[in-house]
């Protein structure tokens, strides 16, 4: 990218990099990733491994203490967490307050906001108890708050957790149970969320991470960290691209299917019509998650019995971006949410609960990149510098003379 310098007074050479491409803001232990290759490895386990043979628990904690937990320590991570997913009453009135219409990732932000307001207790940075409860209090809640908010937009009235059914299974059951009756999700529905967790957990320094290390830095709390990542996480070229993806191909869908013709306005740059689920800052080769995930969603498509036309469009698409000069020259290719939309569509998830259910997988790495910031000797309050472009100095006209 383009650089530009300049000397300060007080510091001296400054760089503008624009959207950072060339700058570390931190030294990290626990993501790594290999754009050219598509190698992701969290604490230098391969992406792949993790996604067949742990649980998103067992990520979470692997992301947040640095160790895979043993037998015992996963029970008692697990126990720990199960006793915390309920909501204080005056907390789902917070939540039951919100318009039906409500956008949910304003309702989780807004409720992760909350969070330290009723959990005083749990917001001391530096105390590594109080961290540890914090970590928990976050990882419980989170599936509840989304959980409650994609009820609340339904209408419907709340339901409340229930210990001993697993993280993932409780949480779709609080999203899906209908009120007055007992349901259980169904076993491919679980196992296919819990990978979708795993595979969102961490992503080392981007957009909404780099916003939770920039406002712990300045010593604040957790949870309002973590809040403000979630802001981050909402936009459509973060985020938001898994429910931009779904949007696209209704749209493609409904003007009869033609995927060459979408892709011709693509690469004409039609009023900034993009590929949604394609292209990556880092990836400049297939995200190793999209692998994983294109994988699954034909899987579990079929296993709920849900084939998808749209699975056959994205499809397409795929296919014509990996034989055109267009995409191969900026390399292009399909990032994680590209087909991750599609597993939640067949879940039953509407669209405006993707990004909550990617809110809920980033959930460890926030805290785990939270934590080791607040631990680094070497951190320090994130205030960037500028390169000043306006007037000199000038005097003020009085107001009739301007
Ligand atoms: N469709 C069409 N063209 C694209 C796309 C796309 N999805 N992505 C990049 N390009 C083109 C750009 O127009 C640009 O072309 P040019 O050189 O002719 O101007 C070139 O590829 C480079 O793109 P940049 O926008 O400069 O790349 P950057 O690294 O800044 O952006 C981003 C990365 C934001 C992910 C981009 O690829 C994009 O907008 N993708 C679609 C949104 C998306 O899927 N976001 C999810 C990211 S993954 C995540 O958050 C989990």
């Amino acid at each position: 990218g383009v650089v530009v310098a300049s000397l300060l007074k007080e510091t001296g050479l400054v760089t503008v990099d624009p959207g950072f491409m060339n700058t570390a803001s931190c030294e990290s232990a626990i993501t790594y990733i290999d754009g050219d290759e598509g190698v992701l490895l969290y604490r230098g386990y391969p992406i792949d491994q993790l996604a067949e043979r742990t649980s998103f628990l067992e990520v979470a904690y692997l992301l947040t203490h640095g160790e895979l937990p043993s037998a015992d320590q996963l029970s008692a991570f697990t126990e720990r967490v199960e006793r915390h997913t309920h909501l204080h009453d005056n907390f789902k009135a917070l939540i039951g307050a919100f318009p039906e219409n409500a956008h949910p990732m304003a309702v989780l932000s807004s409720a992760v906001s909350a969070l330290p307001g009723y959990y005083p207790e749990s917001v001391d940075p530096f105390d590594p108890e109080t961290v540890e409860l914090a970590t928990v209090l976050l990882l419980a809640k989170a599936p509840t708050i989304a959980a409650y908010a994609h009820r609340r937009a339904l209408g419907q009235e709340m339901i409340g957790p229930d210990r001993g059914r697993g993280y993932v299974a409780d949480f779709l059951r609080m999203a899906f149970q209908p009120n007055g009756t007992i349901w259980e999700p169904d076993e491919t529905m679980v196992k296919a969320l819990d990978l979708l967790l795993i595979l969102h957990a961490d992503h080392e320094q981007n957009c909404s991470t780099s916003t939770v290390r920039i406002v712990g830095s300045s010593h604040a709390n957790l949870y309002a960290s973590v809040s403000a990542g979630i802001n981050a996480l909402s936009g459509p070229l973060h985020g938001g691209a898994n429910e931009a993806v779904l949007q696209m191909l209704t749209e493609i869908q409904r003007s009869g299917g033609d995927a060459t013709e979408f892709m011709r306005r693509v690469k004409n740059k039609e009023q900034g019509v993009r590929l949604m689920g394609f292209g990556h800052r880092v990836y400049k080769n297939y995200d190793p998650r999209a692998a994983i995930v294109k994988k699954a969603a034909d899987e579990v498509l079929s296993a709920l019995g849900k084939r998808d036309e749209m699975l056959d469009i994205a499809m397409r698409l795929e296919d014509i971006a990996l034989h055109d000069d267009y995409f191969i020259e900026r390399k292009l290719y399909p990032n994680v949410d590209f087909y991750t939309g599609l597993i939640y569509k067949a879940m039953g998830f509407p669209t405006q609960m993707f990004t909550p259910l990617f809110a809920v997988g980033r959930m460890p790495g926030w805290i785990a990149q939270w934590r080791e910031m607040v631990n680094d000797p070497a951190t320090k309050i994130g205030r960037p510098r500028q390169v000043y472009t306006g007037p000199t100095t000038r005097d003020v006209a009085p107001i009739d003379a301007r």
